[in-house]
């Protein structure tokens, strides 16, 4: 049986684990053996169940977890836990937790989101314009002599990816950020992602959201039971098998893919919905000298 993990673009490894097995203390083996890259410019969502092991694959990525056996590269070298490599990680990957909550600790907005960049011992200048550069990408200028315990939920989301993105890092690796989001929340974030991509940032994202997955991702990473299987988006999604063992619902935009294609009207690979606005536009007659007025 062919399976879709194989084929994979041309594109470099920024930081990758190599043959890397997890276990808790007091509980279960999460990762057993695992080879996984994150590649350079392509969007990659993580799915699966939840306890599947999605937030340890990122805390050992982000070097907050160290494997107990294999490594963590970066750029093909390995990373050393020490303060030295550690910190060369940090201005390369951040993660994003949940929770806001747990991320979020000075008294003002402001005040928290310069705490990495000034960590990284910067001149007060650098720290200032990427704070100010940070709060303009997630839209909360406005926000920043705020206290952040008085921040709603979705301004203190904001705020805790702020904080990362103070950090210029390459890899940018959120743990369900739209999770809580109200639907204008979600679209403003898709787009500051976008715009963070636009600007060179590899964006990694864990999600429950099939549909938000196919939109957003070139690449998905499925954990199920009996590995990490990664490939391009539409055709891991597309993959009953995978998603049934990963807990997955087949998304719309394949679902209705697979019905155009079947009722003879276009929707190639690469083709397939991953919006109302790309449904309509595949499905509305083509009117040849048609004009707009
Ligand atoms: N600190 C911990 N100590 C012991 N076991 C843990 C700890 N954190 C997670 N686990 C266990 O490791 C497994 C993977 O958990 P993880 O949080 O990585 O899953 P997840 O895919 O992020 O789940 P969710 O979708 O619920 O966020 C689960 O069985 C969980 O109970
Ligand atoms: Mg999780």
């Amino acid at each position: 049986m062919s399976e879709p993990s194989a084929p994979r673009e041309p594109g470099e490894s920024l930081v990758a684990l190599r043959d890397a097995s997890y276990a808790y203390e007091d509980g279960p083996t999460v990762l057993s053996g695992l080879d996984f890259d994150v590649t350079e410019g392509r969007a990659l969502a993580l799915l699966g169940r939840n306890g599947s092991g999605k937030t340890t694959l990122m805390r050992l990525l982000s070097g907050g977890l160290r494997p107990e056996q294999g490594g963590l590269t970066l750029r093909g070298a390995p990373v050393t836990y020490d303060r030295k490599g550690l910190t060369r990680l940090r201005t390369t990957v951040q993660l994003v937790v949940q929770d806001p909550d747990d991320q979020l600790f000075a008294a003002s907005v402001e005040q928290d989101v310069s705490f990495g960049p000034l960590n990284l011992g910067l001149t007060d200048a650098e720290v200032r314009a990427r704070v100010a550069e940070a709060l303009a990408a997630l839209d909360i200028s406005a926000l920043a002599d705020r206290p952040t315990h008085l921040l709603s939920y979705g301004q203190r989301k904001r705020t805790a990816i702020a904080g990362a993105v103070a950090m210029r890092p390459r890899v940018l690796i959120l743990d369900e950020p739209t999770a809580g989001l109200d639907p204008d929340g979600q679209e403003r974030l898709l787009a500051t992602l976008q715009g963070l991509r636009d600007a060179g940032t590899t964006v990694v994202m864990a999600t429950h959201d099939v549909d938000l997955a196919l939109r957003w991702a070139d690449d998905a990473a499925l954990l199920t039971p009996s590995g990490v299987r990664t490939g391009p988006v539409a055709q891991m999604l597309a993959h009953r098998d995978l998603l049934a063992q990963a807990g997955l619902r087949l998304p719309w935009g394949i679902a209705v893919a697979e019905l155009l294609r079947a009722k003879g009207l276009s929707a190639g690979a690469g083709e397939e919905p991953r919006t109302p606005e790309e449904l309509a536009a595949l499905t509305a007659p083509a009117m040849p000298g048609a004009s707009a007025g």
